[in-house]
């Protein structure tokens, strides 16, 4: 997001393409570029049964943006299907491969967020994509959907199609109304002081990250510091998903910086939680 006009330059990457590259008895491996489109990606797949991509089906943007912040929903991340990718090194000039482990993934994080910032174009990714697809189902607003739908024999289409009924109900389509997405991490805080704080508030929702880690659902907290469907000028709080900050046509980024702002010191002086943005400001 730009909070002021920036002096450089800025380039889109449209460098397309989908190949499977090499197959064993598990799995296809699928080098795709990174200027596609994640979403027809992840339809490209289903359709061929390639499987892993179903739960991260209608997540926009493209491609190349996946690896950078470790993409998530509904129980699945990046890193689970992530073979390897390519980079441009801008300054040195040279193509650099990076494994699973160089890329040091987390949520919503990777080595392009934190010690290589700014260093490196992503111009590929390989996924590793199974040939018997491991059904998750574990998040549980996906059970719910698949019994509306009435699904009898569970697949890949079908899960898709349930991630893609539910982001619909609750995420606006960027097309129509400018978002980024959830616009804040959810998060981590001491099992100790999640436990405090469900003694003051037994509705919380969290989940364990590990044994001395809860991961705290941030939209319930804004929602709670009575931020859902706020509207300032065109800055706005997404009606049916607190953590989604919109802009309802001329807010400046700084606007929804500001705003941003104001929800971050709310929910600390009501939960003594501090937000962090999963935005990138520039
Ligand atoms: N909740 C509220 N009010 C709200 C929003 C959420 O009470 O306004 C409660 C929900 O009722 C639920 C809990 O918070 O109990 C979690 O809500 P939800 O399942 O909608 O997911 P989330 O934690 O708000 C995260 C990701 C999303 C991802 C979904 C599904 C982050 C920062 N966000 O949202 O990712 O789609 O889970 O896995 O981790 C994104 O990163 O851009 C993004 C959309």
């Amino acid at each position: 997001m730009f909070t002021r006009n920036f002096d450089g330059l800025v380039l889109k990457n449209e460098l397309k393409g989908i190949e499977l590259v090499k197959e064993d008895d598990l799995h296809y491996y699928i080098k795709a570029g990174a200027g596609e489109n994640w979403h027809q990606f992840v339809m490209y797949c289903i359709e061929r049964n390639f499987a892993g991509l179903e739960n991260l089906s209608l997540i926009p943007g493209c491609l190349g943006a996946s690896p950078m912040q470790n993409i998530g929903a509904y129980g699945v991340e990046i890193k689970d299907v992530f073979e390897s990718l390519e980079a441009y090194h801008i300054r040195d000039k040279k193509i650099v491969q990076f494994s699973v482990n160089d890329c040091e993934f987390g949520y919503r994080e990777s080595v392009f967020k934190r010690k290589h910032k700014g260093q490196f174009v992503i111009l590929n990714v390989i996924y590793r994509l199974r040939k018997q697809p491991v059904y998750n189902t574990s998040y549980g607003a996906i059970e719910q959907e698949l019994e509306k739908l009435q699904v009898r024999e569970l697949s890949i289409k079908a899960i898709s199609q349930a991630v893609i009924n539910i982001r619909s109900s609750k995420l606006p389509d960027p097309v129509v109304i400018g978002n980024a997405g959830s616009f804040f991490k959810n998060p981590e805080i001491p099992v100790s002081k999640f436990e405090e704080l469900k003694k003051i508030y037994p509705n919380i929702p969290g989940y364990p990250v590990n044994k001395d880690m809860t991961k705290v659902a941030a939209g319930w907290m804004i929602e709670q510091c009575g931020w859902k469907g706020y509207r300032e000028g065109d800055a706005g709080v997404h009606a049916k998903q607190a953590l989604v900050l919109v802009n309802y046509g001329n807010a400046k980024g700084q606007d929804i910086y500001i705003l941003s702002g104001k929800i971050i010191e709310s929910v600390e002086s009501k939960f003594g939680v501090t937000l962090e943005r999963e935005v990138n400001i520039i």
